[in-house]
């Protein structure tokens, strides 16, 4: 029997598939709304703008749920960057390209005090505190297009907000492939996956 334990309380793991299930969405209808062919639209380009408003709001609201979580129970401490920062994430990145394949133990074992590597660490500090709220708050201005009507530099406000909409949503895409690859990289390649359910990270 694998050591276990509790990492993931109820409410962040609501949040958490809401969350995913939501990014998915948006995804898919905003990449439709973006790239097909108006003849021939991936999904009908009044629903798939219908999809994307509904669950961008909904997103938000969980967002501001995430984010009040945090602030007031003690997941927030691992949303917080520590010394040695660039340090540990160079130590981390070479036990992925190197130590793990010749069977070494984690440089970060994952603990109550500290659930993430800072592979980890990083990139959903990065996610949650800047890519996510940048893209809330452009999709916020797109909603309401009028007050966004003046130019900045020669361009277009609403020009320039709908491009940082969308390489947010790129980044946040690319984030996800790779936040599921690493999520595979556990005890066994599912177990990671089912710590998101049941609340308990089963250690190496
Ligand atoms: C189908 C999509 C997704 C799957 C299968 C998935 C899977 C997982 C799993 C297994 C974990 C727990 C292991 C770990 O901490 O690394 C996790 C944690 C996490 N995921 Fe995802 N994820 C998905 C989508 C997303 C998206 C879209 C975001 C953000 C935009 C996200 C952000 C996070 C964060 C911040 C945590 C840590 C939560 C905490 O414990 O405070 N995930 N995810």
């Amino acid at each position: 029997m694998s050591e276990k334990v509790y990492l993931y309380p109820v409410w962040i793991r609501l949040w958490h598939w809401f969350n995913a299930i939501l990014c998915l969405l948006l995804i898919v209808t905003g990449v439709s709304m973006q790239y097909s062919d108006p003849a021939f639209p991936m999904i009908r380009f009044d629903w798939a703008v219908s999809i994307h408003d509904i669950s961008g709001i909904i997103l938000a609201i969980n967002y501001i749920l995430f984010t009040i979580g945090n602030l007031t129970t003690s997941n927030g401490k691992h949303y917080i960057f520590r010394k040695k920062i660039l340090k540990n994430l160079i130590v981390q990145a070479r036990f992925y390209a190197f130590g793990i394949f010749k069977g070494e133990d984690p440089p970060f074992p994952i603990t109550e005090k500290s659930k993430f590597n800072p592979l980890q660490k990083f990139s959903y500090i990065v996610i949650m505190h800047a890519i996510t709220p940048i893209v809330i708050i452009s999709g916020i201005m797109l909603f309401f297009p009028e007050l966004i009507s003046f130019d900045i530099f020669g361009s277009g406000a609403l020009h320039i907000t709908d491009i940082l909409h969308v390489i947010m949503g790129f980044i946040i895409s690319i984030f996800l492939v790779v936040h599921i690859y690493f999520c595979t990289i556990g005890r066994t390649p599912v177990s990671n996956f089912k710590s998101m359910f049941t609340g308990f990270h089963e250690k190496h």
